[in-house]
């Protein structure tokens, strides 16, 4: 079965619009972002045009590719003592000259809706709230949607990156998952992959997961997103894998919607959280 992310992201976002509606005034989501990777500004401007469906206020913050590490800290500390500001996001990459730990540690934890602080990061691992990283947030719900058990299952993650691959890692791992993570120094990805009850590709690699990488009904979340052959296709050759696995998602329309919605959840979250006052 084909997992329609766009519906379930829907359904999140419709929660988020009621919550939106009972607060007696409105969030603000701050996106930063520098210089001009084109996939980088179609993300924002998607995040933006999602803050206006679910009557979320936005501001875009935009800097050149040469601004430096301190400029944008200093920007980023501006939006920190906004009270106008409910909630920022750095969106990644940043260039190569600036050091993104630094800019991402620069974000007041009370408003890292991306949850990529280590403050934000400690609660992922220690499983203390399910405030976590978007993109791992919208795998799970996806996952418990259809149904599939998580507990004690094996769920194989490739992909080591700190948006995707490790946070998901430890929030599986604390939903009771025995979880293993390939990554380019793997060896053997094959042997890994096929043991996998749940498989979760985040490489930026179109088709590295071919049909027989796959145990038959595994469950098969494509996170990779990659422009090749004119067409936009995920880490999964799908045609393959659709024949062998019990679900999963396409590229268009699985975990990237997922994405955007979390992205409104958790900035309705942190409004709950830091400005309680304002709910009705
Ligand atoms: N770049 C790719 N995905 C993300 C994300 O979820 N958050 C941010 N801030 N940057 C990204």
């Amino acid at each position: 079965m084909i997992i329609d992310g766009k519906a379930a992201a829907e359904e999140v976002l419709e929660q988020v619009r009621v919550r939106v509606q009972k607060l007696k005034s409105t969030p603000c989501l701050a996106a930063v972002i520098v210089g001009d990777d084109k996939p980088s500004h179609i993300y924002v401007k998607n995040k933006i045009k999602m803050c206006r469906s679910t009557g979320i206020k936005s501001v875009e913050c935009e800097l050149p590719g040469s601004a430096s590490q301190k400029e944008i800290i200093d920007s980023v500390k501006k939006l920190n003592e906004d009270k106008e500001i409910t909630a920022i996001l750095v969106q990644l990459p940043l260039p190569n000259h600036v050091n993104k730990y630094s800019v991402i540690e620069s974000i007041a934890p009370s408003k890292d809706v991306d949850a990529f602080t280590s403050a934000n990061f400690s609660n992922t691992v220690f499983g203390i709230s399910d405030f976590i990283p978007c993109t791992p947030a919208g795998i799970i719900y996806l996952i418990k949607k259809m149904g599939v058990r998580i507990e004690g299952s094996h769920c194989v993650i490739v992909g080591r990156s700190e948006i995707v691959g490790k946070p998901l890692a430890f929030a599986l791992l604390n939903l009771n998952a025995t979880v293993t993570i390939c990554h380019s120094k793997t060896h053997d990805l094959k042997k890994h992959c096929t043991s996998a009850d749940i498989l979760i590709c985040a490489v930026g690699k179109p088709g590295i997961i071919k049909g027989d990488m796959i145990k038959t009904g595994a469950v098969v979340i494509d996170v990779g997103i990659s422009r090749s052959e004119g067409r936009i296709r995920g880490d999964v050759c799908f045609e393959e894998a659709a024949n062998i696995a019990s679900y999963i998602t396409p590229v268009p329309g699985g975990v990237g919607p997922m994405t955007v919605a979390f992205l409104m959840k958790n900035t309705v979250d942190i409004f709950e959280k830091y400005h309680i006052l304002n709910i009705e």
